[in-house]
Order: C-alpha cells, then sequence, then structure tokens
C-alpha cells in the first residue's frame, strides 16, 4: 500500500484550522493527520487532548517534524504568504486557505517561492470538488449550453457587527487586507473565472463600500462587472451587508441556462433552438406585437449590431432605454451623457462616470469632466495590463492538489480584487491603491 501523506495543520485551534483537523483525523484517504500548531495555546491543548495528538505554538516547529509532509494553512489572510513560505522552504507540500495572501506583493511572493522550492500548492478551493460544479463543467465542455454567453454569480451572506469583534484580525486593512471581496466573495470568483472561461476578466469596472458595519474599516459590498477573453460577459455582486440570497451562480449558453443556487443546480434550462442561429434566421413580421419574444430579440439586437441605439432611446425614460445607450455608444467608444439623470434639469449634467474615488454615497454631482479625463479614469483592466504587472497567473505552476485548481486562481482573485477596490489598474503597479474604498 501507498504511504499515507502526513498533515500537519498551521492555526489548527481555529474555525477552518479545527474543520480540516476533524476531516484528516477521521481518516480513510491516503492521508494521516500527524500534528497540530496554534498561537492560542488554551484552545491548542484541548485539542491536542481530543484528538490525542501532538502541538506546539510555533509553526517553525511544525514544518521540522519529520513526521510532516505536507501542512495546511489556516491561519489569518495575512499570516498566509509566511507560512506557506515556512512550509516551502522546509520542503513541505501545502494547502492553503483562501485567499493566497492579503496583499498582491504577498501572494507574488508566495507563489515566488513555491516555485523556487519546486513543492506542490493548492488554494482550498472547496467548490472545486463539489459534485454539481464538476457536472457543470463537464456540460460546458461538452458544448450542452452552446456558445457561452453571460455568467453572473452573487453572494449576500449578511454579517452583524459582532462577526467582525471575532478573531481580533476581521475588519481591518492591516490584519485583514480587505472585507467581503477578499473573505467571502474568493469561491464565487472563483468559480466565475472557472466556469466562464478558465481564464481572468479581460475587462472590468466596479465599485464597492462600507455600506454600514460600525466596527470594520474594509469594504462589505461590491459589485462589478466585465468581459472575459472568450467574449463571456459577467456581473458578480457580493455582500455581507445584505441578507436572503445566500450563494448564486448563472451561466447563459446559446443553447442552455443552469442556475446554480448554493452550489446546488436550481434549474436547468434547455432550448429548443440554439440562439445564436435562432436570432440570424429569424424573420418575423411584427417585431412589436404582443408577447413576441422573437420579434423583441430581433428588434433589439438588430440596431445594437450596426452600432445604432435602440429605437427606445428616443424615448429616454426607463432605464432599458438608458442600457441601450449605453450599449450602442459602448460600440462606438466615447463617452455619452445619458438622458434624465440627477441634475439634468437643473442644468447641471452629472458625469457618466464618477471618479474612482471616495465611497459612492460621499460623491456629489458635478460638472461632466472632459471626455478623456473620463477614459483615464474608465476602471478597465486589460489583459496587457495584467501581464505587464505579472498577475495574470500564467508565470506560476501553483496546482491544487486538493480540488484540481488550475494555476491561476490566487492571481485572478488579486487581479480582480485590485481592479474593484481601485476602479481601476494601472500597469507595472499590483498595489491596491485606495485604502479607503
Ligand atoms: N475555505 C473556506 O470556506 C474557509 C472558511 C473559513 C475560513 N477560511 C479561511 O481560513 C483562514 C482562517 O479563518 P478562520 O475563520 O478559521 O479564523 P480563526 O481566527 O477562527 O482561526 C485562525 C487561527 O489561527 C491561529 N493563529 C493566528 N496566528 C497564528 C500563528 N502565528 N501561528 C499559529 N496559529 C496562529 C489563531 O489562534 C486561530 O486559532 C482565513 O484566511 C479564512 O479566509 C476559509
Amino acid at each position: 500500500m501507498d504511504k499515507k501523506v502526513r498533515f500537519g495543520v498551521i492555526g489548527s485551534a481555529g474555525l477552518i484550522g479545527n474543520y480540516h483537523a476533524n476531516l484528516l483525523r477521521e481518516g480513510g484517504g491516503p492521508y494521516q493527520l500527524t500534528a497540530l500548531c496554534d498561537l492560542d495555546e488554551a484552545r491548542l491543548h484541548q485539542q491536542c487532548q481530543r484528538l490525542g495528538l501532538p502541538g506546539t505554538t510555533s509553526a517553525a516547529e511544525l514544518v521540522a517534524r519529520d513526521d510532516v509532509d505536507a501542512v495546511i494553512v489556516g491561519t489569518p489572510h495575512p499570516l498566509h504568504a509566511q507560512h506557506v513560505g515556512l512550509a516551502v522552504e522546509a520542503g513541505r507540500d501545502v494547502i492553503v486557505e483562501k485567499p493566497l495572501a492579503a496583499t498582491p506583493g504577498d501572494a507574488l511572493k508566495l507563489l515566488k517561492a513555491v516555485n523556487r522550492r519546486r513543492r506542490i500548492a493548492g488554494i482550498h478551493y472547496q467548490q472545486r470538488a463539489n459534485p454539481t460544479v464538476i457536472k457543470l463543467k463537464e456540460m460546458i465542455r461538452a458544448g450542452e449550453l452552446g456558445k457561452l454567453l453571460s455568467i453572473r454569480v452573487s453572494g449576500s451572506y449578511f454579517k452583524s457587527d459582532f462577526y467582525y469583534t471575532l478573531g481580533g484580525w476581521r475588519g481591518t486593512w492591516r490584519d485583514e487586507g480587505g472585507g467581503v471581496l477578499i473573505n467571502q466573495a474568493p469561491h464565487g470568483i472563483d468559480l466565475m473565472c472557472f466556469l466562464a472561461a478558465e481564464d481572468m476578466p479581460a475587462e472590468l469596472s466596479g465599485h464597492c463600500a462600507n455600506l454600514y458595519h460600525t466596527n470594520s474599516q474594509v469594504e462589505d459590498h461590491a459589485s462589478a462587472t466585465g468581459l472575459f477573453p472568450n467574449g463571456v460577459h459577467f456581473t458578480m455582486n457580493f455582500s455581507v451587508a445584505t441578507h436572503g440570497d445566500s450563494s448564486r451562480v448563472d451561466l447563459f449558453g446559446s443553447a442552455g441556462a443552469v442556475m446554480l443556487q448554493d452550489g446546488k443546480f436550481a434549474r436547468y434550462i434547455r432550448y429548443e433552438q440554439d440562439l445564436v442561429d435562432f436570432a440570424r434566421s429569424y424573420g418575423g413580421p411584427n417585431p412589436y406585437g404582443a408577447g413576441s419574444a422573437r420579434g423583441a430579440r430581433r428588434a433589439a439586437s438588430q440596431p445594437l449590431r450596426r452600432g445604432r441605439p435602440h429605437p427606445q432611446e428616443g424615448q429616454a425614460a426607463g432605464l432599458g432605454g438608458r442600457g441601450n445607450v449605453v450599449a450602442a455608444d459602448h460600440q462606438r467608444h466615447h463617452p455619452v451623457e445619458l438622458p434624465g439623470q440627477e441634475g439634468e434639469a437643473a442644468g447641471q449634467p452629472r458625469p457618466v462616470r464618477e471618479d474612482a474615488g471616495g465611497p459612492d454615497r460621499q460623491r456629489a454631482p458635478g460638472p461632466a469632466p472632459a471626455a478623456a479625463e473620463r477614459r483615464g479614469h474608465g476602471g478597465v483592466l486589460t489583459t496587457s495590463d495584467l501581464r505587464a504587472s505579472g498577475l495574470d497567473g500564467r508565470s506560476n505552476n501553483l496546482k491544487s492538489q486538493h480540488a484540481g485548481a488550475p494555476a491561476a486562481g490566487g492571481s485572478r482573485f488579486w487581479a480582480i480584487r485590485t481592479a474593484v477596490c481601485t476602479g481601476r489598474f494601472g500597469s507595472g503597479s499590483a498595489a491596491c491603491r485606495r485604502r479607503s474604498c
């Protein structure tokens, strides 16, 4: 029989560390738990007694043990780089909890150490091992959804102020390194990238804010929209300020659509005819006829394809009209003033895109900036920006031993987080420039 992999856990007495320790202790797989490590002496002692295992408060001591082949790092995010570094320098393989690290600099340092020491390392994105996700990926690869068109991911993981008192490290830039984007959203962001494109977004713009947590400095709400290099559109919305819709992934293809709710199939729709063929071939007589979904789709898509606004724009009333103006304008690549916006009545047009600085609620309507200035605050993340900054995930060989995650998971997360936090992404700099976003 093959030798079992002997695991040690750093941060073993914490929430997720204890979970890993219990699972490993149950055994049954090609692994065994041999040693524990936590800084909290009292909880470590209790855990060692309960599991009948040796323990230490020193991570350096744990990784040096002869009976440890691999290490699970379950400490707070800002310690991930340090603890992964210790483990790989001692020649151990590693599974690190998400997120990869608390700053892009630490993430890159960590990847370099893993590569230099040629260790196997993976990020614990357990959703990748979820049978529903595996099945969905098979369906995508088999073409059952047709051409992928768009993906929508969201999570509402409400937390009270009490949550930020736990562990002594949450809710601060220094000790947590961010909020919902770094703590709760990584699973959803990872799934989005994995399912839609197995790649990072090519373009992204987004907003984030602390909507109401008084004892937290970091963002509790974030949303973004963008495009993957393969043309798949995405929207994402993650919050610990909202409640009720825990976690969703909605994936739309030309031949079908799949909705996941809390990691389970909630709905699968298969179209009778591929939408792309249908849109090209249909020539119905009355595009505005009541209930004529075919006609409406045709009417909406044709002017946009020609780069012209939808007829509804003329009405300049509802959101639909504005959306079409924006969509049509995007095709022409120059800015547009939206009709009927706040401030317009007083003769003071509002900027189409606001400056990246400060939370939304603090912004006052102001005069429209010059077009070039607006473009400068575009919040657009290009693939070449990412490559230039080394954050495109192609330069590392980090492999997930645990859940089959490809190399770029952590880097992807960082790139997205940085772009969302700053509202823009400058090549050559991997740092989140705004700490108060
Ligand atoms: N994959 C998931 O679904 C999931 C779920 C929860 C948490 N996490 C991740 O796990 C990490 C820990 O989160 P948590 O909620 O378990 O936090 P926690 O505060 O409950 O646990 C962290 C543990 O690390 C210990 N620790 C701190 N500094 C240490 C050091 N220098 N050496 C050894 N031990 C040290 C603490 O004493 C504590 O027991 C975070 O990065 C979080 O994002 C992942």
